[in-house]
């Protein structure tokens, strides 16, 4: 064991190593652009450099002419596709934008044109001689809230993604008598996920089927998509992707691209590749949009809550209302009986957002969790034990139970960890030479997410199996976690199972996306290895009754030799599809189709599944320079069970270095004259390198949840980047008295 492979406690499975370990650290991992194609062409894109307007007219000259051009794709020449609908409506598309459909431009990067070539470097040259002049609109595009022009309306509703502005008892009347008040504005800026793996598609057509080679967190929904845009059936359509580089919600839903490379292809009857370079990503793909917060707490004098108010505002494109509306879950997690909120969604000429790494929870529980600390401050009194005292077995909205809660678990055990009896609470009472020390704790939780899945099993007699599933492997340890459910479950070696996912040939599994992945996928794999058990039982004691087997198969090893000679077999295979409780009706019909039908958070019957963490954080700030550190993160998670806590860690890592990078270094600067994104490269666009992140402490609790889904596994992808932008501001206030409410927290916040 080792830091990166923690010794698992009760509840957890083996630190085994990754599945895919091998191939990524030697190269041989293909990725969808390292696939080798018979004789491609090369596509490139052209951007619009205008945010709102007409393109007046095309010069296409000086582009032909580059040598080995074989056409230029625009509004006037490419093949009409059919709309899509939003995925947050129930669709499939990031946005229903769709490029070369007209002259009108709808926001900055907008494809406008496609130079297809026979090399990559012709390509790209001839994109360069592309000539657009526009027409601009009358109007100046809009770029974010304050700009003229912008419209806005109540969210509730307009996605399918927010159906509630939850409320209990009456705020206005409790915050009015409340004996500590609390009120405060708090902002969160644009930004981009920039996985390492561009945004690349190829499309190879083998007479009416297409291929396509694309990272995707959901093949099936990209299997669809482009069916519907392209008017085929959907058994026409293949997308394989053995593995994705990184994805954190760009790669979830159907982006314009894809069905405009397949039709190029299809037009040319040759395979057609597009790797879009880091900037178009900006453009042609969702991002974070901004939000801002008004959050107003009231509370007794000792700390319990009486009222709480949480209004967010959200950016969203004309076209497209897409919302997090993270009040779901801000106005569900602390025991207050009087509660307001209202999700606000603005329009303004961009690219549409969508999902990005804990969508709702990053920018809503920052607002949340700066709050409780600013009343902690109010009321002198320790921010954890202000957590303590409003801590809740039940949610106050409708009362419902969460199926377990160890947060104040999480935040003892987190807080011995750090060292957080050392800290003294006054602002600016610790410092180290020229650096005042500021230490800063906040809550994170995430909704446990489940979907309908199907998943095949083939077991051999030499105790080889073979698991088959349509999940998705983005650097997360999906193949890992599958064949360690496999293995568990049929009592074979892990080094026995393969594990087939990343295609849309394989039985149908969720979006990646919402940390769903390991809860459904695991839960159907297990499912569908016990009912292999249960044929091997049936098959070793025909006289038995069903309970004996049944005893048998849940306490006992198999002989497979003798089991395979009862079947007269030398080996079997199951295929099964699951659902969570309170999965819709249409549920394993829409799953076939590529529609997500995730239930679990806030949103079941009878419960509330969520997982929870405590975070804490270290920052020195300079004295004199105003420059910042945080040379100490610390999280404690309790996510059920944990199938593998050396992925787990990893995760949970991934996810603090983001939340403090979140709250530091991240923001996509927009030129509002021109509603156009400035820093569009990673030179620009600040990220955290090893020396902004020199120690870093995961620990994982042991819970067990019986209620949650079979697997006993509660998601954690996202949980580990929730609350680390609050914490921070929180240790940044402890350092230096200055409350930052709007991220990033940039020097010169803290030189005035
Ligand atoms: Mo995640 S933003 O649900 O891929």
């Amino acid at each position: 064991m080792s830091i990166a492979a923690p010794e698992p406690k009760a509840n957890m499975g083996q630190p085994v190593p990754r599945y895919d370990a091998v191939p990524k650290v030697t190269g041989q991992a293909a990725y969808a652009a390292d696939v080798p194609l018979f004789n491609p062409a090369y596509a490139y894109l052209v951007t619009s450099s205008i945010a709102k307007g007409r393109i007046d007219h095309f010069d296409l000259t000086e582009a032909k002419a580059v040598s080995g051009v074989i056409d230029v794709f625009t509004y006037e020449n490419a093949e009409r596709l059919k709309d899509i609908e939003l995925f947050s409506k129930g669709g499939y598309a990031s946005t229903t934008i769709q490029p070369l459909k007209s002259a009108e431009v709808e926001h900055d990067g907008e494809i406008v044109a496609v130079v297809v070539a026979d090399s990559i470097e012709a390509a790209a040259e001839a994109a360069h001689r592309v000539k657009v002049d526009y027409a601009l609109s009358a109007v100046t595009p809009t770029a974010s809230f304050d700009s003229p022009g912008t419209t806005s309306a109540r969210a509730q509703g307009q996605s399918a993604l927010f159906n509630e502005d939850p409320s209990v008892g009456d705020f206005a009347a409790a915050f009015d008598q409340a004996e500590v008040k609390l009120t405060a504005s708090y902002e969160t800026p644009t930004q981009h996920h920039n996985p390492m793996e561009l945004f690349a598609t190829s499309c190879v057509w083998h007479g009416d089927r297409l291929t396509i080679y694309e990272p995707s967190q959901y093949v099936y929904g990209l299997k669809n998509g482009v069916a519907a845009q392209l008017g085929i059936g959907a058994d026409k359509v293949r997308v394989i992707n053995a593995y994705v580089g990184g994805a954190f919600g760009s790669k979830g839903s159907v982006t314009p691209r894809t069905a405009i490379i397949a039709s190029i292809a299809r037009k040319l009857d040759r395979p057609v590749k597009l790797v879009a370079t880091r900037d178009q990503g900006f453009t042609i793909a969702t991002y974070r949009a901004e939000t801002r917060h008004d959050i107003q707490i009231g509370a007794t004098a000792d700390g319990k809550l009486t009222a709480l108010r949480h209004e967010g505002t959200e950016i969203s494109s004309r076209a497209d209302p897409y919302v997090v509306g993270g009040t779901k879950t801000t106005t569900r997690i602390y025991a207050c009986p009087n509660v307001a909120s209202l999700v606000t969604i603005v329009r303004a000429d961009r690219n549409t957002p969508g999902f990005m790494r804990s969508p709702p929870e990053v920018p809503y529980m920052f607002a949340l969790e700066s709050a409780m600390d600013e009343l902690a401050v109010k009321l002198k009194m320790d921010p954890i034990e202000l957590r303590r005292i409003n801590d809740t077995a039940k949610e106050p909205i409708g009362g419902k139970p969460y199926t377990s809660r160890s947060l104040m678990a999480c935040f003892d055990e987190g807080a011995k960890a750090f060292g957080w009896s050392e800290r003294s609470p006054e602002p600016r009472s610790m410092s180290d030479g020229d650096w005042r020390i500021g230490y800063g704790c906040a809550t994170t939780c995430y909704p446990t997410q489940m979907g309908p899945a199907a998943a095949r099993v083939h077991l051999q007699r030499d105790g080889h199996a073979r698991v088959e599933i349509a999940g998705h492997e983005l650097g997360t340890g999906a193949y890992t976690v599958i064949a360690q459910a496999a293995a568990e479950r049929l009592a074979i070696p892990f080094e026995n199972v393969s594990v087939a996912i990343g295609d849309s040939d394989l039985p149908p599994a969720p979006v990646a996306g919402g940390s769903n992945s390991t809860a459904s996928t695991c839960s159907t794999v297990m499912m569908v290895c016990d009912r292999i058990r249960q044929r091997l039982f049936k098959a070793l004691m025909p006289n038995e009754s069903s309970e004996t087997v049944g005893r048998a198969q849940s306490n006992q090893g198999v002989d497979l030799e003798r089991a395979f000679d009862a079947l007269g077999v030398n080996a079997i295979e199951e295929f099964g599809e699951w659902k969570p409780d309170d999965a819709p009706k249409d549920s394993f019909e829409a799953m076939y189709k590529g529609h997500v039908r995730l239930v679990g958070g806030p949103g079941l019957k009878d419960r509330m599944a969520y997982a929870f963490g405590a975070e804490f954080v270290e920052v020195r700030v300079n004295r004199r320079t105003g420059e910042i550190r945080a040379p100490r993160l610390l999280g404690a998670f309790a996510c059920g069970r944990i199938m593998n806590p050396r992925t787990a860690r990893s995760q949970l890592m991934g996810g603090l270095i983001w939340g403090m990078s979140s709250a530091l270094l991240e923001a996509t600067e927009l030129d509002a004259r021109y509603a156009r994104y400035v820093n569009d490269n990673l030179a620009d666009y600040l990220l955290p390198v090893n020396a902004d992140a020199p120690s870093v402490e995961v620990i994982l609790l042991s819970e067990e949840d019986h209620q949650i889904d079979p697997a006993g596994a509660k998601g954690l992808g996202e949980l580990g980047n929730v609350g680390t932008n609050a914490a921070v501001c929180n240790a940044i206030h402890h350092a230096t008295g200055k409350r930052i409410r709007k991220l990033p927290v940039r020097i010169e916040n803290l030189l005035a």
